[in-house]
Protein backbone atom coordinates (compact mmCIF):
# COMPACT_ATOMS: atom_id res chain seq x y z
CA UNK A 1 0.00 0.00 0.00
CA UNK A 2 1.23 3.45 -0.65
CA UNK A 3 1.07 6.87 0.81
CA UNK A 4 -2.44 8.01 -1.49
CA UNK A 5 -2.90 6.42 -4.42
CA UNK A 6 -1.25 2.76 -4.52
CA UNK A 7 0.81 2.28 -7.30
CA UNK A 8 1.49 -1.55 -7.17
CA UNK A 9 -0.80 -4.07 -8.34
CA UNK A 10 -3.34 -6.10 -5.78
CA UNK A 11 -1.83 -10.00 -5.55
CA UNK A 12 -3.18 -12.51 -7.23
CA UNK A 13 -2.40 -14.83 -4.10
CA UNK A 14 -5.76 -14.95 -1.98
CA UNK A 15 -4.98 -16.25 2.13
CA UNK A 16 -7.43 -19.18 2.98
CA UNK A 17 -10.50 -17.80 5.35
CA UNK A 18 -12.17 -19.38 8.27
CA UNK A 19 -14.31 -17.47 9.98
CA UNK A 20 -14.92 -20.07 12.63
CA UNK A 21 -11.31 -20.25 14.11
CA UNK A 22 -8.98 -17.59 14.32
CA UNK A 23 -6.78 -17.44 11.16
CA UNK A 24 -3.40 -18.28 11.66
CA UNK A 25 -1.37 -17.98 8.08
CA UNK A 26 2.17 -18.75 7.74
CA UNK A 27 3.05 -17.07 4.40
CA UNK A 28 6.72 -16.98 2.11
CA UNK A 29 8.45 -13.62 3.19
CA UNK A 30 7.06 -10.83 1.19
CA UNK A 31 6.16 -7.22 2.13
CA UNK A 32 3.66 -6.05 4.63
CA UNK A 33 1.92 -4.13 2.15
CA UNK A 34 1.52 -6.76 -0.28
CA UNK A 35 0.67 -9.72 2.87
CA UNK A 36 -1.99 -6.91 4.39
CA UNK A 37 -3.68 -6.02 1.05
CA UNK A 38 -4.58 -9.74 0.65
CA UNK A 39 -5.47 -10.19 4.63
CA UNK A 40 -7.73 -7.50 4.52
CA UNK A 41 -9.27 -7.40 1.06
CA UNK A 42 -10.36 -11.44 2.25
CA UNK A 43 -10.95 -10.24 6.01
CA UNK A 44 -12.17 -6.81 5.91
CA UNK A 45 -13.86 -6.59 9.46
CA UNK A 46 -11.09 -8.80 11.04
CA UNK A 47 -7.96 -7.67 13.75
CA UNK A 48 -4.87 -9.35 12.87
CA UNK A 49 -0.92 -9.16 14.15
CA UNK A 50 1.72 -9.32 11.16
CA UNK A 51 4.86 -10.50 12.18
CA UNK A 52 7.81 -9.89 10.04
CA UNK A 53 9.97 -12.84 10.99
CA UNK A 54 13.04 -11.28 9.08
CA UNK A 55 12.69 -8.86 11.14
CA UNK A 56 12.57 -10.82 13.72
CA UNK A 57 15.86 -12.96 13.55
CA UNK A 58 17.53 -9.71 12.71
CA UNK A 59 16.28 -7.98 16.27
CA UNK A 60 17.13 -11.48 18.03
CA UNK A 61 20.64 -11.35 16.01
CA UNK A 62 21.35 -7.79 17.86
CA UNK A 63 21.05 -8.45 21.58
CA UNK A 64 22.69 -12.51 20.50
CA UNK A 65 26.01 -11.30 18.87
CA UNK A 66 26.74 -7.67 20.71
CA UNK A 67 26.12 -8.10 24.09
CA UNK A 68 29.32 -8.95 25.90
CA UNK A 69 30.44 -10.90 22.48
CA UNK A 70 33.91 -12.20 23.78
CA UNK A 71 32.47 -13.47 26.71
CA UNK A 72 31.40 -17.26 26.34
CA UNK A 73 28.94 -16.57 29.69
CA UNK A 74 27.42 -13.75 28.38
CA UNK A 75 23.80 -14.47 27.18
CA UNK A 76 20.58 -12.28 26.71
CA UNK A 77 17.66 -14.00 28.48
CA UNK A 78 14.10 -13.24 26.40
CA UNK A 79 11.63 -11.85 29.01
CA UNK A 80 8.87 -14.10 27.79
CA UNK A 81 5.85 -12.00 29.01
CA UNK A 82 6.36 -9.37 26.73
CA UNK A 83 5.12 -11.90 23.90
CA UNK A 84 4.51 -15.37 24.54
CA UNK A 85 2.86 -16.21 20.34
CA UNK A 86 4.29 -19.78 19.76
CA UNK A 87 5.58 -18.50 16.44
CA UNK A 88 7.56 -15.47 17.98
CA UNK A 89 8.92 -18.13 20.59
CA UNK A 90 10.15 -20.89 17.69
CA UNK A 91 11.81 -18.11 15.82
CA UNK A 92 14.07 -16.91 18.57
CA UNK A 93 14.91 -20.60 19.87
CA UNK A 94 15.61 -21.09 15.75
CA UNK A 95 17.88 -17.99 16.33
CA UNK A 96 19.86 -19.54 19.25
CA UNK A 97 17.64 -17.92 22.29
CA UNK A 98 18.00 -20.70 24.69
CA UNK A 99 17.86 -18.86 28.04
CA UNK A 100 14.15 -17.38 29.16
CA UNK A 101 12.95 -14.94 32.09
CA UNK A 102 9.77 -17.17 32.96
CA UNK A 103 7.13 -15.01 35.03
CA UNK A 104 5.15 -18.20 35.78
CA UNK A 105 5.27 -22.37 35.57
CA UNK A 106 3.22 -22.27 32.73
CA UNK A 107 5.77 -19.37 30.94
CA UNK A 108 8.54 -22.48 32.21
CA UNK A 109 5.80 -25.19 30.55
CA UNK A 110 5.85 -22.92 27.29
CA UNK A 111 9.38 -22.96 26.89
CA UNK A 112 10.09 -26.53 27.66
CA UNK A 113 7.46 -27.50 25.23
CA UNK A 114 9.69 -24.82 22.28
CA UNK A 115 13.09 -26.34 23.58
CA UNK A 116 13.23 -29.24 25.90
CA UNK A 117 17.06 -27.71 26.52
CA UNK A 118 15.95 -23.97 27.35
CA UNK A 119 17.08 -22.53 30.39
CA UNK A 120 14.64 -21.44 32.27
CA UNK A 121 15.06 -18.64 35.14
CA UNK A 122 11.96 -18.03 37.56
CA UNK A 123 12.63 -14.22 38.05
CA UNK A 124 8.87 -13.70 39.36
CA UNK A 125 10.29 -12.46 42.87
CA UNK A 126 6.54 -13.47 44.31
CA UNK A 127 5.66 -16.78 43.82
CA UNK A 128 3.35 -19.41 45.53
CA UNK A 129 5.13 -22.48 46.98
CA UNK A 130 3.02 -25.24 44.51
CA UNK A 131 4.57 -22.77 41.99
CA UNK A 132 8.10 -23.47 42.83
CA UNK A 133 7.65 -26.94 43.18
CA UNK A 134 5.97 -27.05 40.04
CA UNK A 135 9.04 -25.19 38.25
CA UNK A 136 11.68 -27.54 40.55
CA UNK A 137 9.80 -30.31 38.71
CA UNK A 138 10.46 -28.82 35.12
CA UNK A 139 13.84 -28.53 36.14
CA UNK A 140 15.11 -25.07 37.34
CA UNK A 141 17.24 -24.46 39.22
CA UNK A 142 17.71 -20.37 38.84
CA UNK A 143 15.12 -18.19 40.90
CA UNK A 144 14.69 -14.70 41.82
CA UNK A 145 13.67 -13.18 45.64
CA UNK A 146 13.93 -9.71 46.97
CA UNK A 147 12.93 -10.43 50.16
CA UNK A 148 13.73 -13.50 53.50
CA UNK A 149 10.39 -15.07 53.17
CA UNK A 150 11.03 -15.84 49.49
CA UNK A 151 14.86 -17.09 50.19
CA UNK A 152 12.82 -19.72 52.67
CA UNK A 153 9.98 -20.31 50.66
CA UNK A 154 12.61 -21.37 47.61
CA UNK A 155 14.98 -23.17 50.12
CA UNK A 156 11.81 -25.43 51.16
CA UNK A 157 9.77 -25.88 48.28
CA UNK A 158 12.95 -27.18 46.27
CA UNK A 159 14.15 -29.56 49.25
CA UNK A 160 14.88 -33.13 47.95
CA UNK A 161 14.29 -32.46 44.92
CA UNK A 162 17.21 -29.77 43.81
CA UNK A 163 20.56 -29.62 46.05
CA UNK A 164 20.91 -26.11 47.73
CA UNK A 165 24.35 -25.86 45.89
CA UNK A 166 22.65 -26.14 42.50
CA UNK A 167 20.37 -23.54 43.60
CA UNK A 168 21.45 -20.16 42.22
CA UNK A 169 19.20 -17.39 43.84
CA UNK A 170 19.33 -13.79 42.25
CA UNK A 171 18.18 -10.77 44.78
CA UNK A 172 16.90 -8.12 43.11
CA UNK A 173 18.23 -4.81 43.99
CA UNK A 174 15.89 -1.45 44.00
CA UNK A 175 17.59 0.89 41.13
CA UNK A 176 16.65 4.24 39.73
CA UNK A 177 13.41 3.65 37.56
CA UNK A 178 13.52 7.45 37.01
CA UNK A 179 14.10 7.86 33.42
CA UNK A 180 11.74 4.84 32.46
CA UNK A 181 8.32 5.21 31.10
CA UNK A 182 7.28 2.26 33.45
CA UNK A 183 8.51 2.35 37.32
CA UNK A 184 9.36 -1.22 38.37
CA UNK A 185 11.13 0.13 41.40
CA UNK A 186 7.77 1.16 43.09
CA UNK A 187 7.36 -2.80 43.18
CA UNK A 188 10.20 -4.29 43.00
CA UNK A 189 13.57 -4.56 44.22
CA UNK A 190 15.42 -4.48 48.04
CA UNK A 191 17.68 -1.48 49.56
CA UNK A 192 20.81 -2.18 49.51
CA UNK A 193 21.32 -3.59 53.43
CA UNK A 194 18.31 -5.42 52.90
CA UNK A 195 20.06 -7.16 49.87
CA UNK A 196 23.72 -7.91 51.79
CA UNK A 197 21.35 -9.23 54.62
CA UNK A 198 20.06 -11.64 51.81
CA UNK A 199 22.95 -12.69 50.25
CA UNK A 200 24.43 -14.02 53.94
CA UNK A 201 20.87 -15.95 54.08
CA UNK A 202 21.26 -17.60 51.03
CA UNK A 203 24.75 -18.52 51.46
CA UNK A 204 23.83 -19.72 55.06
CA UNK A 205 21.25 -22.25 53.58
CA UNK A 206 24.11 -23.67 51.40
CA UNK A 207 22.56 -21.80 48.00
CA UNK A 208 24.50 -19.69 45.55
CA UNK A 209 23.63 -15.67 45.97
CA UNK A 210 23.26 -13.37 42.38
CA UNK A 211 21.93 -10.18 42.07
CA UNK A 212 19.78 -8.27 39.73
CA UNK A 213 18.26 -5.32 38.42
CA UNK A 214 15.57 -3.56 36.09
CA UNK A 215 16.25 -0.27 35.40
CA UNK A 216 12.45 -0.33 34.66
CA UNK A 217 10.64 -0.45 31.13
CA UNK A 218 10.88 1.53 28.13
CA UNK A 219 13.99 3.16 29.94
CA UNK A 220 14.88 6.54 27.89
CA UNK A 221 18.69 7.03 29.49
CA UNK A 222 21.18 4.41 29.14
CA UNK A 223 23.48 5.64 31.59
CA UNK A 224 20.81 4.57 34.59
CA UNK A 225 22.37 1.33 33.39
CA UNK A 226 25.47 2.35 34.43
CA UNK A 227 24.55 3.78 37.88
CA UNK A 228 22.76 0.06 38.36
CA UNK A 229 25.88 -1.76 37.65
CA UNK A 230 27.95 0.69 39.50
CA UNK A 231 25.48 -0.30 42.35
CA UNK A 232 25.38 -3.99 42.03
CA UNK A 233 28.87 -3.58 42.21
CA UNK A 234 29.07 -2.02 45.63
CA UNK A 235 27.14 -4.89 46.93
CA UNK A 236 29.45 -7.55 45.33
CA UNK A 237 32.38 -5.61 46.95
CA UNK A 238 30.63 -6.32 50.40
CA UNK A 239 29.38 -9.26 50.20
CA UNK A 240 31.64 -11.44 47.92
CA UNK A 241 31.24 -12.76 44.88
CA UNK A 242 28.47 -13.91 42.63
CA UNK A 243 27.25 -16.66 40.30
CA UNK A 244 25.02 -14.56 37.78
CA UNK A 245 24.56 -10.89 37.24
CA UNK A 246 21.34 -9.83 35.24
CA UNK A 247 21.06 -6.51 33.90
CA UNK A 248 17.42 -6.56 33.35
CA UNK A 249 15.84 -5.37 30.77
CA UNK A 250 14.48 -1.85 29.81
CA UNK A 251 15.73 -1.12 25.90
CA UNK A 252 13.28 1.48 24.74
CA UNK A 253 11.33 1.04 21.58
CA UNK A 254 10.49 4.15 19.03
CA UNK A 255 6.68 4.38 19.47
CA UNK A 256 6.03 8.05 18.43
CA UNK A 257 8.40 8.55 16.01
CA UNK A 258 9.41 11.72 18.17
CA UNK A 259 12.72 10.24 19.69
CA UNK A 260 15.14 7.75 18.13
CA UNK A 261 16.32 5.46 20.37
CA UNK A 262 19.17 2.77 18.99
CA UNK A 263 18.92 -0.43 21.00
CA UNK A 264 22.99 -1.15 19.76
CA UNK A 265 23.86 2.20 21.84
CA UNK A 266 22.16 0.78 25.07
CA UNK A 267 23.85 -2.65 24.82
CA UNK A 268 27.56 -1.03 23.84
CA UNK A 269 26.79 1.21 26.95
CA UNK A 270 26.21 -1.89 29.07
CA UNK A 271 28.80 -3.67 27.90
CA UNK A 272 31.66 -0.44 28.51
CA UNK A 273 29.92 -0.64 31.66
CA UNK A 274 30.77 -4.57 32.46
CA UNK A 275 34.04 -4.84 30.86
CA UNK A 276 35.32 -2.32 33.69
CA UNK A 277 34.55 -4.54 36.72
CA UNK A 278 33.77 -8.23 34.69
CA UNK A 279 37.19 -9.47 36.91
CA UNK A 280 36.04 -8.35 39.80
CA UNK A 281 32.32 -9.62 39.63
CA UNK A 282 32.00 -13.91 39.79
CA UNK A 283 33.62 -16.35 41.66
CA UNK A 284 33.90 -19.19 39.08
CA UNK A 285 34.12 -19.89 35.36
CA UNK A 286 30.59 -21.11 35.23
CA UNK A 287 29.20 -17.84 35.70
CA UNK A 288 25.89 -15.88 33.95
CA UNK A 289 26.20 -12.66 32.73
CA UNK A 290 22.79 -11.82 31.46
CA UNK A 291 20.48 -9.13 29.40
CA UNK A 292 16.91 -9.74 29.77
CA UNK A 293 15.19 -8.26 26.71
CA UNK A 294 11.47 -7.90 26.25
CA UNK A 295 10.25 -5.18 24.34
CA UNK A 296 13.16 -4.33 22.52
CA UNK A 297 13.34 -7.72 21.27
CA UNK A 298 9.65 -8.07 19.78
CA UNK A 299 7.45 -4.51 20.02
CA UNK A 300 8.92 -3.35 16.12
CA UNK A 301 8.67 -7.20 14.24
CA UNK A 302 4.89 -7.35 14.89
CA UNK A 303 2.47 -4.42 13.26
CA UNK A 304 -1.13 -4.68 14.85
CA UNK A 305 -4.45 -3.98 12.23
CA UNK A 306 -7.75 -3.07 13.39
CA UNK A 307 -10.89 -2.26 11.65
CA UNK A 308 -12.77 0.90 13.10
CA UNK A 309 -16.01 0.07 13.47
CA UNK A 310 -18.00 3.25 13.80
CA UNK A 311 -17.44 6.82 13.65
CA UNK A 312 -19.43 9.49 16.15
CA UNK A 313 -20.10 12.94 17.30
CA UNK A 314 -20.46 12.73 21.12
CA UNK A 315 -20.89 16.42 22.43
CA UNK A 316 -17.82 18.51 20.86
CA UNK A 317 -15.54 15.42 20.04
CA UNK A 318 -15.42 13.23 16.93
CA UNK A 319 -14.82 9.74 18.30
CA UNK A 320 -14.03 6.53 16.44
CA UNK A 321 -15.31 2.79 17.83
CA UNK A 322 -12.11 0.30 17.36
CA UNK A 323 -12.03 -3.60 17.56
CA UNK A 324 -9.73 -4.06 20.27
CA UNK A 325 -9.25 -1.50 23.33
CA UNK A 326 -7.76 -2.02 26.82
CA UNK A 327 -9.03 -5.26 27.43
CA UNK A 328 -7.37 -6.33 24.47
CA UNK A 329 -3.59 -4.94 22.56
CA UNK A 330 -3.85 -1.44 24.84
CA UNK A 331 -3.42 -1.89 28.31
CA UNK A 332 -2.19 -0.08 29.56
CA UNK A 333 -3.07 2.44 26.79
CA UNK A 334 -1.79 6.14 28.33
CA UNK A 335 1.42 5.56 29.42
CA UNK A 336 2.98 8.74 27.90
CA UNK A 337 6.86 7.46 25.58
CA UNK A 338 4.90 3.83 25.15
CA UNK A 339 1.92 5.37 23.39
CA UNK A 340 1.01 3.95 20.20
CA UNK A 341 1.00 6.24 17.44
CA UNK A 342 -1.80 5.56 14.92
CA UNK A 343 -1.73 5.74 10.75
CA UNK A 344 -4.67 4.77 9.10
CA UNK A 345 -5.32 2.29 5.98
CA UNK A 346 -8.34 2.14 3.86
CA UNK A 347 -10.13 0.04 0.83
CA UNK A 348 -10.07 1.88 -2.38
CA UNK A 349 -11.26 -0.71 -5.30
CA UNK A 350 -9.39 -3.35 -4.85
CA UNK A 351 -6.27 -1.92 -3.22
CA UNK A 352 -5.27 -0.93 0.60
CA UNK A 353 -4.18 2.14 0.45
CA UNK A 354 -2.59 4.54 3.71
CA UNK A 355 -3.91 7.44 4.01
CA UNK A 356 -1.70 10.20 4.17
CA UNK A 357 -1.00 11.89 7.50
CA UNK A 358 -1.11 15.78 6.33
CA UNK A 359 -4.89 16.87 7.03
CA UNK A 360 -5.48 15.86 10.63
CA UNK A 361 -7.72 16.20 13.55
CA UNK A 362 -8.02 15.23 17.26
CA UNK A 363 -10.56 12.24 17.79
CA UNK A 364 -11.75 10.03 20.93
CA UNK A 365 -10.66 6.62 20.37
CA UNK A 366 -13.09 4.14 22.03
CA UNK A 367 -12.18 0.59 22.49
CA UNK A 368 -14.63 -2.02 21.63
CA UNK A 369 -16.07 -3.73 25.06
CA UNK A 370 -19.07 -2.67 27.33
CA UNK A 371 -16.94 -0.96 29.74
CA UNK A 372 -17.08 2.96 29.15
CA UNK A 373 -13.59 3.10 30.82
CA UNK A 374 -12.54 1.39 27.36
CA UNK A 375 -10.66 4.43 25.84
CA UNK A 376 -7.39 5.22 24.62
CA UNK A 377 -5.65 8.70 24.65
CA UNK A 378 -7.32 11.35 22.02
CA UNK A 379 -5.48 10.79 18.54
CA UNK A 380 -4.40 13.00 16.02
CA UNK A 381 -6.00 10.71 12.69
CA UNK A 382 -6.92 12.11 9.86
CA UNK A 383 -10.10 14.41 9.13
CA UNK A 384 -12.17 11.77 7.00
CA UNK A 385 -11.23 8.46 8.81
CA UNK A 386 -14.60 6.30 8.91
CA UNK A 387 -15.96 3.04 9.86
CA UNK A 388 -14.42 0.38 7.64
CA UNK A 389 -11.04 1.82 7.91
CA UNK A 390 -8.22 -0.01 9.55
CA UNK A 391 -5.88 1.61 12.00
CA UNK A 392 -2.40 0.65 11.86
CA UNK A 393 0.08 0.33 15.03
CA UNK A 394 3.55 -0.18 13.72
CA UNK A 395 5.40 -1.26 16.71
CA UNK A 396 3.08 -3.90 18.46
CA UNK A 397 4.61 -6.69 19.31
CA UNK A 398 4.95 -6.06 23.22
CA UNK A 399 2.91 -6.27 26.13
CA UNK A 400 -0.18 -6.48 23.68
CA UNK A 401 -1.49 -9.52 22.70
CA UNK A 402 0.27 -11.23 25.79
CA UNK A 403 -1.76 -8.84 27.98
CA UNK A 404 -5.30 -9.25 26.59
CA UNK A 405 -8.24 -10.29 28.56
CA UNK A 406 -11.34 -12.31 27.59
CA UNK A 407 -13.61 -9.78 28.86
CA UNK A 408 -16.72 -9.26 27.28
CA UNK A 409 -15.85 -12.44 25.26
CA UNK A 410 -13.72 -11.10 22.72
CA UNK A 411 -10.92 -13.77 21.66
CA UNK A 412 -7.72 -13.10 20.62
CA UNK A 413 -7.13 -11.77 17.42
CA UNK A 414 -5.78 -13.51 13.96
CA UNK A 415 -1.78 -13.99 13.05
CA UNK A 416 -0.25 -13.32 10.02
CA UNK A 417 3.38 -14.47 10.04
CA UNK A 418 5.52 -13.37 6.85
C1 LIG B 1 12.55 -9.48 35.53
C2 LIG B 1 12.25 -8.81 34.23
N1 LIG B 1 13.15 -8.90 33.24
C3 LIG B 1 12.95 -8.36 32.03
C4 LIG B 1 11.78 -7.66 31.77
C5 LIG B 1 11.59 -7.09 30.40
O1 LIG B 1 11.63 -5.71 30.42
P1 LIG B 1 11.46 -4.88 29.07
O2 LIG B 1 10.26 -5.40 28.39
O3 LIG B 1 11.32 -3.48 29.54
O4 LIG B 1 12.72 -5.11 28.27
C6 LIG B 1 10.83 -7.49 32.78
C7 LIG B 1 9.62 -6.71 32.55
O5 LIG B 1 8.79 -6.50 33.38
C8 LIG B 1 11.06 -8.09 34.05
O6 LIG B 1 10.17 -8.00 35.05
Amino acid sequence: MVHGMPDFPLSSRRLNVDHVSKLEQLMPQTSFEEIATDFLLANPEESAYFLDSNHLRVRVGLFRDQFMPEDKNAFPAYAVKANSNEHVLRILNEEGINHFDCATPTEIRMMNGINQKSINFYNNPLKRNCDIVDAAHMGVKHFTVQTHDEIQKVFMSTYGLIKPEDLEIAVRLQTLNNAAAINLSTKFGASVPEVTSMFEHIRSLGMVPGISVHTGSQNSDPKTFHTAIEKMMDVIKREGRVNTLNVGGGIPVNYCGDREYDIGYYIQVINESLRGIIGEIFDNDSYKLIIEPGRSMVADSIKLVVPVLSREKRGYMDSIYIHDGIFGSFNPADTPNVEAAFKVLRQEGNQIIEVPMDDLQKFEVFGCSCDSADKLPNKMLPKDVKAGDFILHETAGAYTSACRSDFNGYSEHSWVIY
